[in-house]
């Protein structure tokens, strides 16, 4: 069982509304899409854990949808402060995998003896996520009947990453309760957000944020100041389930 993870894409049509996203973006998903088809085994399950859209218009989601075209295999993906609910379900809902309905756009994919849940944990209009009690409670009611091996994918990292002024943009509601929903055996956490790789060993738990293709950040340990872009290189994790419950996770680097 093989999973890609990308994240925060932030594919725009007419102007990126963070101003950020880097001019060739839809180009560089191209490649990434064309790496994700010339690996063998294919993956067999792709995530992508928020901001698929810059600015979130309808046209925006249509480009997303005619770049990811190509791709044979599942699409799992959770929304991103950057994102639209209504658009990205409209114009995207029919790809995605087991997109559940209701006002958030959480999923649920179980495959080859792996369970895989989207939260939602968008605040409209703002850049901070939050897990209300309706969220945590479909979470509680999901990992119910969930296999050992559950990966949980959320935009906004539950955990804190070491860089004050980021965490302050990260998840502001509902952490403690999550921590206990979640506590009663080890689960596998991939986030977004923060536009820069960083793993975590969280508890008895993994975390994970992948990079983003679209801009990524100098993330200075500690520091309290407004990180800067940073031009390193990108790459993407595939998670590679063994048989015996463990995961390798490989980095693959799309120049
Ligand atoms: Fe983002």
């Amino acid at each position: 069982m093989l999973i890609a993870h990308l994240s925060d894409l932030h594919l725009y049509t007419r102007r990126s509304e963070t101003g950020q996203a880097r001019a060739d973006i839809r180009c560089v998903v191209e490649q990434i899409v064309s790496d994700l088809l010339s690996l063998e085994p294919r993956p067999d399950l792709v995530v992508i854990s928020g901001d698929l859209a810059d600015g979130g218009t309808d046209e925006d989601y249509r480009l997303i949808r005619q770049l990811l075209a190509p791709l044979p295999m599942p699409i799992m993906a959770v929304p991103g402060n950057h994102d639209r609910r209504e658009a990205m379900r409209h114009i995207l809902g029919e790809r995605l995998a087991g997109l559940q309905a209701g006002r958030f756009l959480h999923s649920r994919v179980d495959v080859g003896g792996v369970t895989l849940l989207g939260l939602d944990s968008v605040i409209v209009g703002k850049p901070q996520g939050a897990l209300c009690s309706e969220r945590l409670d479909w979470l509680a009611r999901e990992l119910e009947k969930a296999e050992p091996l559950t990966f949980l994918i959320m935009h906004h990292p539950p955990f804190m990453t070491g860089n004050p002024h980021w965490d302050a943009y990260s998840l502001i509601e509902g952490q403690e309760r999550f921590m206990a929903i979640i506590d009663a055996s080890p689960k596998r956490i991939l986030c977004g957000h923060i536009h820069q790789p960083l793993h975590i060993h969280w508890g008895a738990h993994y975390g994970a944020i992948a990079g983003s293709p679209a801009f990524q950040y100098h993330l200075v340990p500690g520091s309290t100041a407004a990180p800067t872009e940073s031009q390193v290189a990108y790459s993407y994790p595939l998670h590679h389930c063994q048989p015996d419950g463990s995961v390798l996770v490989h980095l693959r680097h799309v120049t």
